[in-house]
C-alpha cells in the first residue's frame, strides 16, 4: 500500500482496534533546553495488521516504539492498548500488560551471549514463571517454527546473523503476544537473511494473529505492510 494512505485501514471492519495512539507527543530535555520530539501522533492498528513506520533517520521511530511498547511514557496524549488505557495506569501494570502482550525485534538482536538459542527463547517464560520442562518444550517448537531445529544449542556467536535474529522473532513469540514490536529487524542483515526474516515475521505473526509494526528504512519492508505510516519531524502521516 502506497506511502501516507489515509484510511485508517483496520485489518476487520467492525472488531475494536488493538491499540489507539492519541494525539501522542513526547519532548526531553537535554541541558535545559527542550527537545519536541513526537508531535500529534494519532493511529489506530488492528488486531493482526501489519504497519510499516518509515521517516528519517531521527524523526522519531524509536521513541515512537519506545512509546507503543509500553517502555516509554508519552509526555502528553492517550495510549490504548487492548482495551486498556495505558497512561492510567502504574509501573507493575504497564510491565505485566508488556511481557503478556508484546513482543520485541531489535536491529541489533540483544541475545544473551553466553545462552543457547533454547535458552534464549525461554527467557521471557522464566520471567512469566513457566516451569522448565515447559518452557524448554515451548521454545523448541518456537525454534522450530522459524527453521532453527538444528540450531537449539548453539550460542548466538556460532550462528549467522539471519540465525540470530530468528532466534530473537522466536523469542518475542513466547508468550503468543497480540503485538510485535520490530525496530529495523533487517538493518543488519544481508538482502537474502533479510527476506527471509520478513518472511518469518509475517507467517509467524499471521498464524498467531498477531499485529506487527516495523520500522524500516527498507521500502521492500514497507511493501509487504498492509499500511505505512509516515514520520515526518515527529508527526504522523
Ligand atoms: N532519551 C532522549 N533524550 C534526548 N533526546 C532524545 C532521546 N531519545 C531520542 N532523542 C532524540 O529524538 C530524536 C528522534 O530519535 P529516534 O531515535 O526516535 O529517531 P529514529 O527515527 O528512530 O532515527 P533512526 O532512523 O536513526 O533510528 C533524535 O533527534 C534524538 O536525538
Ligand atoms: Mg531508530
Amino acid at each position: 500500500m502506497a506511502v501516507g494512505a489515509a484510511a485508517p485501514a483496520l485489518s476487520r471492519p467492525g472488531t475494536a482496534p488493538l491499540l489507539r495512539a492519541e494525539g501522542i507527543t513526547r519532548h526531553f530535555t537535554v541541558s535545559g533546553t527542550r527537545i519536541d520530539v513526537l508531535h500529534d501522533c494519532t493511529f489506530e492498528v488492528g488486531r493482526g495488521e501489519v504497519v510499516a513506520i518509515v521517516g528519517q533517520s531521527g524523526s522519531g521511530k524509536s521513541t515512537l516504539l519506545n512509546v507503543l511498547g509500553l517502555l516509554d511514557r508519552p509526555s502528553s496524549g492517550t495510549y490504548d492498548f487492548d482495551g486498556v488505557d495505558t497512561t492510567r495506569l502504574r509501573e507493575g501494570a504497564r510491565s505485566r500488560l508488556r511481557g503478556e502482550g508484546i513482543g520485541f525485534v531489535f536491529q541489533q538482536f540483544h541475545l544473551l551471549e553466553r545462552r543457547t538459542a533454547l535458552a534464549n527463547v525461554g527467557v521471557p517464560l522464566v520471567l512469566a514463571g513457566v516451569p522448565a520442562l515447559r518452557r524448554r518444550a515451548r521454545a523448541r517448537e518456537l525454534l522450530e517454527s522459524v527453521g532453527l531445529e538444528h540450531r537449539l544449542h548453539s550460542r548466538p556467536h556460532q550462528l549467522s546473523g539471519g540465525e540470530q535474529q530468528r532466534v530473537a522473532l522466536a523469542r518475542a513469540l513466547s508468550r503468543d503476544p497480540a503485538l510485535v514490536l520490530a525496530d529495523e529487524p533487517t538493518g543488519a542483515l544481508d538482502a537474502a537473511s533479510s527476506t527471509m526474516i520478513m518472511d518469518q515475521l509475517l507467517e509467524q505473526a499471521r498464524v498467531r494473529d498477531a499485529a506487527v509494526i516495523v520500522v524500516t528504512h527498507d521500502p521492500k519492508v514497507a511493501e509487504r505492510a498492509d499500511r505505512v505510516i509516515q514520520l515526518v519531524e515527529g508527526r504522523t502521516r
